[in-house]
């Protein structure tokens, strides 16, 4: 194999790696009516110097098939009804660390925020490679009764 095979066969390597991933705090994550909760989630794998977005849903067990849209740094108005308040009143936001790399915040969290989360980072490449999203539960424990009840 000549020099100039070998480097077009890394460079179409260092192509298929560059795949976008997803990464979210792992689950199931426990946490208290009213208590203050933060989820992470980061990205790599897009192209250099691109500030990524994130946008935050969630899934209902009841419901897993409906998505409830709460937050979006790329969009405001993002959120679904049962969202929009806590949004509009900054009881929930996103709070970027990083160009790939934010946190979900929910103060005072409640029963109905027991899901599945789910962060979305739109594409921001040409072309769509690798994972978009990633999932984590959130679970809610009383203190009174210390079960699943939130
Ligand atoms: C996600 O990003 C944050 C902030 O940059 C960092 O502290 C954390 O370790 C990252 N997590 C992973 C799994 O890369
Ligand atoms: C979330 O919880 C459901 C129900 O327990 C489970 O089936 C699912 O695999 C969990 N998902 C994640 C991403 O942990």
């Amino acid at each position: 194999m000549g020099i100039r095979t070998l480097l077009i066969a890394y460079a179409l390597l260092g192509v298929s790696v560059a795949q976008r991933v997803v990464t979210v705090q792992s689950g199931p994550l426990v946490r208290t009516e009213g208590s203050h909760v933060t989820i992470w989630c980061n990205v790599t794998g897009y192209k250099d110097g691109v500030e990524q977005d994130f946008e935050w849903s969630m899934y209902l067990t009841s419901v897993p098939d409906r998505e409830i849209r709460i937050v979006s740094t790329a969009q405001s108005n993002y959120a679904y009804a049962v969202y929009a308040q806590r949004v509009n009143s900054k009881e929930i936001w996103v709070e970027r660390l990083t160009r790939d790399s934010a946190l979900l915040h929910i103060t005072n969290v409640q029963a109905r925020d027991q899901g599945l989360f789910e962060c979305y980072t739109p594409n921001t490449d040409g072309q769509y490679l690798g994972s978009y999203s990633a999932r984590t539960n959130l679970t809610g424990e009383s203190m009174l009764h210390h079960k699943a009840v939130f």
